[in-house]
């Protein structure tokens, strides 16, 4: 879709699913990337496309080892494009969900977020037309039940996109978000299987969740070139769920 021959991107939460369409979408399209994760990466590396994709582990809940991966990432290849795409989905009744939980989600899906970009910033800078991308989720907009913190923590991360678009705008970087809809990955339909997601899909207007080309074909776009002019968006691509 578009060439990004030369660019280099940060992906965190390549050993997902998201992730792995994200990393196959950017290395076919001519990007070295850079998959963080706290799970080791190599092997998925190895498989992609062209040269020069490297595994990073780090576990993003903490601020120390975000803190020493991200400029080892930024000496060693550059930062042109930073997708904040790891995140942590429990789900349970609000009434249920513990302190740890809470503080836990709100530190990979919310802090990891601005810390990596934080990190990043002085290679975003350099690349001159730095992108970033956060990974939300429709459970920012619209209330779904047992989401409590985690539709809290992605709310957060739309704010974040919106404070850097505004303040990094002056760098040549835009900010973005993406808030998909449940996203058919092996993990997403361990929750959303049987007649619960039978019934999900038909709430959407669509009739189907999204697949993770969709979603990272919308990434691809929001760093492209050609997507200059979109800074601070939420680009929501849920088959029309949040409209009703
Ligand atoms: N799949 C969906 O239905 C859906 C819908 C809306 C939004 N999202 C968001 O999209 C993103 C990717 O989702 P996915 O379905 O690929 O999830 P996934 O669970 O398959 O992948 C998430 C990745 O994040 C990594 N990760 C989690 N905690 C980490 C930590 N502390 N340090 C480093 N890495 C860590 C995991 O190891 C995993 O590889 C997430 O931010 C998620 O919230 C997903």
């Amino acid at each position: 879709m578009t060439d990004f021959t030369g660019k280099s991107v940060l992906l965190t939460g390549a050993a997902g699913g998201i992730g792995q369409a994200m990393a196959e979408a950017f290395a076919q399209s001519g990007a070295r990337v850079a998959l963080v994760d706290r799970a080791d990466c190599t092997e998925r590396a190895k498989r992609l496309v062209g040269q020069g994709h490297t595994s990073w582990q780090c576990d993003l809940s903490d601020p120390a080892a975000i803190s020493a991966t991200i400029p080892k990432i930024g000496k060693a290849l550059g930062i042109d494009i930073l997708i904040n795409n790891a995140g942590l989905g429990v789900v349970a009744p609000a009434e249920e969900q513990t302190v740890d939980l809470w503080d836990i989600t709100h530190a990979i899906n919310l802090r990891a977020p601005w810390l990596v970009a934080r990190a990043a910033l002085p290679y975003l800078k350099s690349s001159g037309a730095g992108r970033i991308v956060n990974m939300a989720s429709q459970a920012a907009l619209v209330a779904i039940p047992e989401h409590a913190a985690y539709g809290a923590s992605k709310a957060g991360l739309i704010a974040l996109t919106k404070v850097l678009a505004v303040e990094w705008a002056q760098y040549g970087i835009t900010v973005n978000a993406i808030s998909p809809t449940v996203v058919e990955t092996p993990m997403a339909l361990v929750g959303w299987s049987g007649e619960k997601g039978e019934q999900a899909k038909r709430d959407i207007p669509v009739g189907r969740f999204a697949r993770p080309s969709e979603i990272s074909a919308a990434a691809m776009y929001l760093c492209s070139g050609q997507a200059g002019i979109i800074n601070g968006e939420n680009l929501v691509a849920d088959g029309g769920y949040t409209i009703r």
